[in-house]
């Protein structure tokens, strides 16, 4: 697995990370598979996904407990990223959420404490004075935000120095490349980390209409698709991707395996063009014309 630094700080965090929505209930606590979850997540923490991404809303709370019974003994082995919802932005709310949240993660520090999403109706400074409370008391580490527009994001950076400011979390993916031009762009002028979300789509990358290409190129460069794409995604300077730690066979070894090898400068540009879906179409017009950009 390949590190890189958090934002401008000495932390070294893996460039994929393992994401948990959906573990152990999406919006409701969903206790049918717990064993198979907390196996999932010990996997990818012994494979080397040491970023695990949660949130308090996950399950209702649920996924932070199931993180926590499976992480309990390896957690200097973890950088564990939990956010806190819109609704608790008031500085009572934000000192409370994140006490919950040690609590259901059996830990006394989560390292990046981030804004789900911005709470309009609260001032910054509320949510950051709490925010920089947490660190002085060692309850948190580092503070992201997510699903900022970059308008706020700049507001973020310019108001805050203290807590320390490291990322932004967004939704980044083949389809939906909004972050690219104006997050991302903003991070890496800034020395953030992009947390990109829902890099596989939500498995819906399958259904895409030059999915077939993918699979070519997938398949010249003896890789699955998923991998093509995430590493395609962390090919962006400071973007690090978190895909659903779905199954062992599915997210958490297409994750690590060989995604270490470099794909050509080529296919990176190639799979930048916005005219994705048009070189598909000439791609069935003309077969073998793909081939010049691998
Ligand atoms: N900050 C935010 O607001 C926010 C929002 C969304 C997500 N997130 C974070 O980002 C993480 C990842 O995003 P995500 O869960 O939305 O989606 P994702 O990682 O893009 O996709 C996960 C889905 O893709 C499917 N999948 C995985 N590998 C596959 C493969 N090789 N072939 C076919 N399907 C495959 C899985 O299906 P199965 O379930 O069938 O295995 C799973 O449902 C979340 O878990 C969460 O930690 C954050």
């Amino acid at each position: 697995m390949d590190f890189l630094n958090l934002a401008a700080t000495s932390e070294k965090i893996p460039l994929i990370g393992l994401g948990t929505m959906g573990l152990g209930g999406y919006f409701l606590k969903d206790s049918s598979r717990d064993q198979e979850y907390i196996n999932l997540i010990r996997n990818g923490v012994e494979l080397g996904l040491t970023f695990i991404d949660t949130a308090e809303v996950y399950g209702a709370g649920h996924t932070e407990e199931l993180i926590g019974k499976a992480i309990n003994k390896k957690r200097s082995k973890v950088f564990l990223a939990s956010k806190f919802s819109p609704e608790h932005s008031s500085f009572h709310q934000v000192v409370k959420s994140c006490e919950y949240s040690l609590k259901r993660l059996q830990t006394d520090y989560i390292d990046l404490y981030q804004i789900h999403w911005p709470n309009y109706d609260v001032p910054l400074d509320e949510i950051f004075f709490a925010l920089e409370v947490l660190v002085k008391k060692g309850k948190i580490r580092f503070v992201g935000v997510c699903n900022f527009p970059l308008s706020w994001a700049k507001e973020v950076l310019k108001r805050i120095k203290n807590p320390p400011f490291c990322s932004i979390q967004d939704e980044f993916n083949l389809l939906n490349r909004t972050a690219e031009k104006q997050v991302i762009s903003f991070c890496q002028k800034n020395q953030l980390t992009f947390i990109a979300y829902s890099p596989l789509d939500q498995g819906k990358f399958k259904d895409y209409k030059h999915y077939k290409m993918l699979e070519k190129i997938a398949k010249k460069y003896q890789k699955s698709v998923s991998q093509i794409i995430l590493r395609w995604i962390i090919n962006h300077r400071n973007v690090i991707a978190i895909p659903k730690a779905s199954s062992l066979k599915k997210t958490l070894l297409p994750s690590i395996l060989k995604l270490t090898v470099r794909i050509s400068n080529k296919l990176i540009a190639f799979l930048k063009q916005r005219l994705l879906m048009y070189l598909q179409h000439l791609y069935q017009l003309l077969p073998g014309a793909i081939e010049k950009f691998i």
